[in-house]
Formats: C-alpha cells, sequence, structure tokens
C-alpha cells in the first residue's frame, strides 16, 4: 500500500514539474514515506532525518517531506523535533502535495524577506482530512500514470473495519470504503493501453470489496470482469481477511486463468485461544478447512501468511499450536513478527511477554517458514514457469521477472524481454528466487 501511495506522490509530483532521480544526493526533494503497524517506526525516521540534515547542509533549497502515518501521528511535533523537515503530511493527501509546495514557497519567500534567509522558513503541516473529503480525492482525481513496470498496483478498497485487537490500522486509515467497478475499470483499462499487463489490486482488507450499484458485487465478480480487460493477463489481489474469503472469489480462482494461483491470506496465529484474543473471528480449524477449499478450487496455489509471536497471554503450547497450523498448511512464503504493543489498541494494555522469549519464539517459527519457502522453490527445479519480465538485474545482461507464484526470477536477455510473458526453464532455485533460462531463446 505505501508502494502504490509512493507511486501515487510520484504522479502529483510529476505534474508539478518534478521528475524522479535514483539517490538522495541528486535530489532536490526527498519524501519518506512511513509506516507505524509496529513499533520503532519514528525512531527509524528521525535516524534518516539525521542522515537526511547532512545533504540539506549542502543545499539549503533542498525540500525534506515525511508522508504516511508516522506523519499523522507525530504532526508538528515533528517540525520542532527535526527542524529540517519541510513537510508533514498523513496518509493519502497526496493530492495536495503542489499545494503544499505552494505553501512552503511562500513560507520561504516570507523567511528569506524576514531574515535574509530561509532557513527559518515555516514547515507546512497536513494532518487532519475529512474522511470524504479524502476518499473523494482519492478516487474521483484521474491518474496520470507513470508507468514503469508492466506490473502495476490499483488500490480498490481502503481502511478496516474488523478491529484486531493488536492493530493500529483501523484508526490510521478508517472505516472500510470500496471503490466504485467502473472507476476501477477505467484505471485499469488505462493502465492496460500504457502497457500494463499486471494488476494488483490492493487494500487493507482487499476481499471486502463491494460495489451496491448495479446489484451488491464481490471482489470475485469484480476479478471476472477485469479478467476481460483487452491487455490484462494476470491479476492479483492483497491482502484478504479469511472471514472475507466467499465463495465467489473461490470460484474465481477455479474459473480464471488470469488471477494468478498466489494467496496471501493472513492468519496471524494457530491456537484458537489466541485468536479469540486477537478478535479475529474464526478458529484454526475454521482457516484450514477454507484452506482446504481454496486448494480444491486451484489446487496449484501458493499460499502466503503474516504471523504474531508472543501475543499477550501466548503460552509454550499456544506458539505449538502455530507452529502445527504450519506444517499442516506449507506456505510458499510468509512475514513473521514478534508482537508490538501499539498505543491506543486494546492487547497493548494487556500484560506483555517477555522480549527474549519472543524472539526465540520467532526463530523457530522463522525456520520452519523458510524451510518450506526453500522446498517451494526447489519443487520448481527443472520445471518450466511463465515468466513476465518487470525489470532489469543488478548484474549486467541480466533481466528479473516473476512467476505465477510471486517468485522473483532472474535470466540472462537483454531489455527486449521487459514487459513480456515468457516460458522460462527453472535452473536453480535459492532461498528467495529462482534463476532459469527463457526456452526458445
Ligand atoms: N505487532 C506485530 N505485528 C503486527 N502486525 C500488525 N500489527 C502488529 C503489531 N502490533 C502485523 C500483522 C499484519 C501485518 C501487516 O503486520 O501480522 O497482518
Ligand atoms: Fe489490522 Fe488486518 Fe486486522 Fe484490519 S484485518 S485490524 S488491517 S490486521
Amino acid at each position: 500500500m505505501n508502494v502504490y501511495d509512493s507511486e501515487r506522490m510520484g504522479e502529483a509530483l510529476n505534474a508539478a514539474g518534478y521528475q524522479s532521480v535514483n539517490v538522495p544526493d541528486e535530489a532536490d526533494m526527498v519524501i519518506l514515506n512511513t509506516c507505524h503497524i509496529r513499533e520503532k517506526a519514528a525512531e527509524k525516521v528521525y535516524s534518516e532525518l539525521g542522515r537526511l540534515k547532512k545533504l540539506k547542509d549542502t543545499n539549503e533549497d533542498m525540500i525534506i517531506g515525511v508522508a504516511g502515518c508516522v506523519a499523522q501521528a507525530e504532526g508538528e511535533e515533528m517540525l520542532a523535533r527535526a527542524p529540517t523537515v519541510d513537510l508533514v503530511f498523513g496518509p493519502q493527501t497526496f493530492q495536495a502535495l503542489p499545494d503544499m509546495l505552494d505553501e512552503l514557497a511562500d513560507n520561504r519567500a516570507d523567511a528569506l524577506a524576514e531574515n535574509g534567509h530561509i532557513k527559518k522558513a515555516k514547515g507546512v503541516v497536513r494532518t487532519s482530512f475529512p474522511a470524504e473529503e479524502k476518499f473523494a480525492t482519492l478516487f474521483e482525481t484521474p491518474r496520470q500514470p507513470l508507468v514503469r513496470s508492466p506490473a502495476a498496483f490499483v488500490t480498490v478498497q481502503e481502511g478496516c473495519d474488523k478491529f484486531c485487537t493488536f492493530c493500529v490500522v483501523p484508526y490510521t486509515r478508517g472505516a472500510e470504503v470500496s471503490r466504485a467497478a467502473v472507476e476501477i475499470e477505467a484505471e485499469i483499462i488505462s493502465l492496460a493501453q500504457k502497457g500494463v499487463s499486471e494488476i494488483t489490486l490492493l487494500g487493507q482488507n482487499v476481499n471486502a470489496w463491494h460495489d451496491e450499484a448495479g446489484g451488491d458485487i464481490g471482489l470475485g465478480q469484480l476479478l471476472r470482469r477485469l479478467a476481460e480487460v483487452a491487455g490484462i493477463e494476470r491479476l492479483r489481489y492483497t491482502t484478504s481477511h479469511p472471514r472475507d474469503m466467499d465463495e465467489a472469489l473461490i470460484e474465481a480462482h477455479a474459473d480464471l486463468p488470469e488471477l494468478m494461483p498466489y494467496l496471501h491470506l493472513p492468519v496471524q496465529a494457530g491456537s484458537d485461544k489466541i485468536l479469540k484474543a486477537m478478535n479475529r473471528k474464526h478458529t484454526a480449524a475454521d482457516y484450514i478447512k477454507l484452506v482446504e477449499r481454496i486448494r480444491e478450487a486451484r489446487p496449484d496455489i501458493a499460499l502466503s501468511s503474516d504471523f504474531i509471536v508472543g501475543f499477550p497471554g501466548e503460552t509454550e503450547e499456544d506458539f505449538t499450536a502455530t507452529l502445527d497450523l504450519v506444517k499442516q498448511v506449507t506456505y510458499a512464503q510468509a512475514y513473521s513478527f514478534k508482537y508490538s504493543p501499539r498505543p491506543g489498541t486494546p492487547a497493548s494494555e494487556d500484560p506483555q511477554i517477555e522480549e527474549d522469549v519472543k524472539s526465540e519464539r520467532l526463530a523457530r517459527l522463522q525456520e520452519l517458514l523458510n524451510a518450506q519457502q526453500v522446498h517451494f522453490n526447489k519443487a520448481q527445479t527443472d520445471e518450466t514457469l511463465d515468466v513476465l519480465f518487470e525489470k532489469q538485474g543488478k548484474k549486467p545482461g541480466q533481466m528479473v521477472g516473476r512467476s505465477p507464484y510471486l517468485q522473483t526470477v532472474h535470466v540472462d536477455a537483454d531489455e527486449t524481454v521487459i514487459g513480456k510473458i515468457l516460458p522460462v526453464k527453472i535452473t536453480k532455485a535459492h532461498a528467495n528466487s529462482l534463476s532459469g533460462e527463457i526456452l526458445g531463446s
């Protein structure tokens, strides 16, 4: 979601005459887009700002901005603590960027007139945005996508009403809102015309997406419509909640060859007691049954999940239930975290698990998950996978793409492969990627 928001900032700035550069040293403006889903985010931002201050010391005109949820939470505080910052703005206020820049230019002109230099110019803070207005501007303004890749993100849903007891998202991103199907379709047609062939639909709770206009349709029906768009060869969506995985969506996995066989379906934990305390509103058995149903519809589907270890009240037995669930489901990929108490969320007020217990459990879980990931990747050796090539690799003559299962695939080839979907014979599997040869080349 933050990658997408950063892209939208790039688009807004492009319209205001800016172009992107590769390193901060070459930039007239640097924006840090931040997330505070887990703790220490603010500290990381301030230490990064310390590094940027050195650049600004050599280029007084440089503009430094902080965007996203850390900016939202810190507000005016941030200008006081890091005077090097010029812009502070909350999530999804990117439409207002040109406006904020005008205001900053005025403040700098005032400072120059008063003090003879711009150093003490007042920074611009935009953290309060009425929810309705936010969604209206977010979704109604026609996009001018800066298409650099054949794979693009499109936000279809925002916010979350689930209130898992560990999570700040319902407070920071607000209530669930779905974007209208006609607008999504129009954006995807325009992206396809610009050469995009893979779309990932985004939402904090993407499978809660629905559109009441013209009959209440859900994500499954939306995917069927989008699969018809000329030029769209691959569809993905993320992130899903198990509770919103309805039959129509599962059937879309069975019927649509465009819908890629990869699903990020966070379970968080394997103990029913912990799942209840997390307010997930499903049991481990419900999740396993759901996975079985999805695999019935699409037998080769690769699954991914998020896990939290050391949630308040988690005993060794509860943690073992998480390991057992992982062994039963088997994942192609996963993200796992130590529970991090977030101010204002219910679980942060409960007695906490000791840090070293959390660390030890995380290490054990990651060992199992990594072994499953390596096993999944190794199983592709000697197989032929369709790879959509997205960009050049780090090594000369190397191109990088994605398999249907979202694995990164490296081949030796020239740039002409970018944007194409080509069959690749996998020759080597690594922990985080695959290498292979394009067939027929
Ligand atoms: N502590 C640890 N992990 C968290 N996540 C969300 N909130 C917390 C928290 N307080 C994880 C969840 C979620 C992912 C995006 O981040 O696993 O699915
Ligand atoms: Fe957070 Fe996801 Fe739970 Fe919503 S469903 S509260 S975003 S973890």
